[in-house]
């Protein structure tokens, strides 16, 4: 079962397991194919991160987040009077060096049955043959056009100046030239030669900064996942570089210490859970970076910790954030797909280019989108980012460092340790209050997996000092309960977009996001 954001991705794992394939087998095909399928966020030239369970028992994660190029440094996005530009957003200086060619052949060379050719069939086929585009792909290029006619994808994206309409056929030559290079010699393909050369060419024909030596020197890391306990049910969660499975661990072992809570969606419940994501994310926002490049505090994930954390909690009232921020509510622009194979194997991935089509630049000669993920850093410590996120000095940008995440890929073992569920999200910051929610509506709150994913989310992150609600999240007596605590409440559409598989009786049951357009789950 698969659920992920793009229908045609999700066959293109399935088809690899009825071949024989694993889930990781099918989720390297998911994730190229999504590099194909759905540009806004799938990605060759982002990173991403993937946590593994295995039946037998043996768990993995896999950082293949972006790295800062050699010649990246502290204060590159801002100018000379000290402020912050646009530039680690928009353009040729916004990208990290790209992780996620090197992440999923690694994970397929680890723990994948198949070949390069098996994985990426899929992939190639879909970008030299072409598939039939959709209403939601349509209809997300048409509203990206003014970022993507900056540069050079005018001529692929807006043939005749406007989106392909749906049901027409849709080629990218360039795209699976390059996916060819990697099948044919691996991150070689990618990373040296051909696509390589013609990446750092034409990123620094308008200013960038990454080199071939970047490029070469690019690592994923097998890193330890983070595991917590909550209720019962074992987490298996991404650790730093991401502050997913941290902030996810520490905002549960927050909220189990007020238990037995008040039921769903009670001013109690929204009250407690909201506090504990405040007191997680001002954690998270000033203590969590690259473990390779600052030491991270072990007690984050502690019970103990949280025992003491939670006491600063008031049951009757909201506690301020010591500063504040501005609002900030970006897309949705990240993608998040969930693999369980028949041998009960199982795969979270979460990938990015971060912004919807990245940094907008699309290198014309290779066929896809920089990522802008350098905006993720501390551009600017002390200032918010594209999400209104307050970051330190902890997450300043350096050199080689990886740029602190919120991706949340995460595998949920139910009390007698059998898999029960994987899921995770975009939406920058709300990736982490949304996934732990589904997994809270499926433990705590004993809905399925379609209520749990429907059920209406809240976001606290600390600063801004708000809490954000899903319009119609709260009844009316609720919200104004809650006022009377002291919280600021602000209403918003949709928080994120989770996709998530889950074990029912009989089987599998995969949801893709109710909220969104990109809907694809598939299973055999
Ligand atoms: O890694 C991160 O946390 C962000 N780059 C994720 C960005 C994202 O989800 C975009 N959607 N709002």
């Amino acid at each position: 079962m698969i659920a992920s954001n793009s229908r045609l991705a999700s066959e293109a794992g399935i088809e690899i397991v009825r071949a024989g394939g694993n889930a990781v087998d099918a989720a390297v095909a998911v994730g190229f194919a999504l590099a194909v399928t759905y540009p806004v966020a799938g990605n060759v030239g982002g990173g991403g991160y993937m946590v593994i369970r295995m039946a037998d028992g043996r768990t993995a994660a896999l950082d293949y987040r972006e790295m800062a190029p050699m010649a990246a440094s502290r204060d590159m996005y801002l100018d000379k009077d000290g402020n912050l530009t646009d530039a680690s957003v928009v353009g040729y200086r916004a990208s990290g060096v790209p992780g996620a060619v090197a992440g999923m052949l690694e994970a397929l060379a680890k723990y994948g049955t198949k070949s390069r050719a098996q994985a990426l069939a899929a992939a190639l086929r879909l970008a030299r043959d072409g598939f039939i585009v959709d209403s939601a792909l349509s209809r997300s290029l048409s509203g990206s056009k003014s970022l993507i006619a900056l540069f050079n994808g005018r001529s692929v994206f807006y043939p005749n100046d406007s989106a392909p309409k749906p049901g027409t056929l849709f080629k990218q030559p360039a795209l699976a030239a390059t996916l060819q290079r990697i099948i044919d010699q691996g991150a070689k393909g990618f990373y040296e030669g051909v696509t390589a050369d013609s990446l750092v060419a034409e990123l620094g024909r308008g200013g960038g900064i990454i080199t071939k030596e970047d490029l070469k020197r690019y690592r994923a890391i097998w890193r330890t996942p983070v595991s917590a306990s909550f209720h019962g049910y074992q987490l298996i969660t991404m650790p730093p570089s991401s502050s997913g499975g941290t902030t996810i661990a520490e905002s549960l072992n927050l909220f189990e210490t007020f238990s037995p809570t008040a039921p769903w969606g009670t001013a109690s419940y929204v009250h407690l859970l909201g506090s504990s994501y405040q007191r997680a994310f001002i954690d998270r926002n000033s203590k969590l970076g690259d473990p390779d490049f600052i030491k991270i505090p072990a007690e984050l994930t502690s019970k103990e910790y949280a025992r003491t954390l939670a006491k600063t909690i008031d049951p009757k009232r909201a506690t301020p954030t010591p500063r504040d921020g501005k609002q900030i509510v970006d897309g949705m622009h990240t993608t998040h797909y969930s693999v369980v194979d028949d041998k009960g194997n199982a795969v979270g991935t979460t990938t990015t280019i971060n912004g919807g089509y990245g940094s907008g630049v699309y290198l014309q000669s290779v066929g896809f989108f920089m990522n802008n993920e350098m905006d993720d850093f501390a551009a600017a410590p002390g200032k918010p980012n594209m999400f209104g996120l307050v970051q330190g000095e902890q997450n300043a940008i350096a050199p080689g460092k990886r740029m602190l995440s919120a991706m949340s890929p995460t595998i949920v073992l139910d009390p007698r340790g059998q898999l029960l569920l994987v899921a995770g999200a975009a939406g920058g910051p709300r990736i982490i209050t949304t996934t732990s929610q589904v997994i809270l509506n499926v433990i705590l709150n004993n809905m399925t997996l379609a209520d749990a994913m429907r059920a209406p989310r809240i976001h606290h992150q600390a600063l801004p000092d708000t809490l954000m609600i899903e319009t119609g999240g709260l009844t009316p007596d609720v919200e104004s309960a809650l006022k009377t605590m002291g919280h600021a409440i602000r209403y918003t559409g949709g928080l994120a977009n989770a996709n998530a598989v889950m074990r029912v009786q009989g089987g599998w049951h995969g949801v893709s996001e109710p909220r969104s357009g990109d809907r694809g789950t598939a299973g055999y």
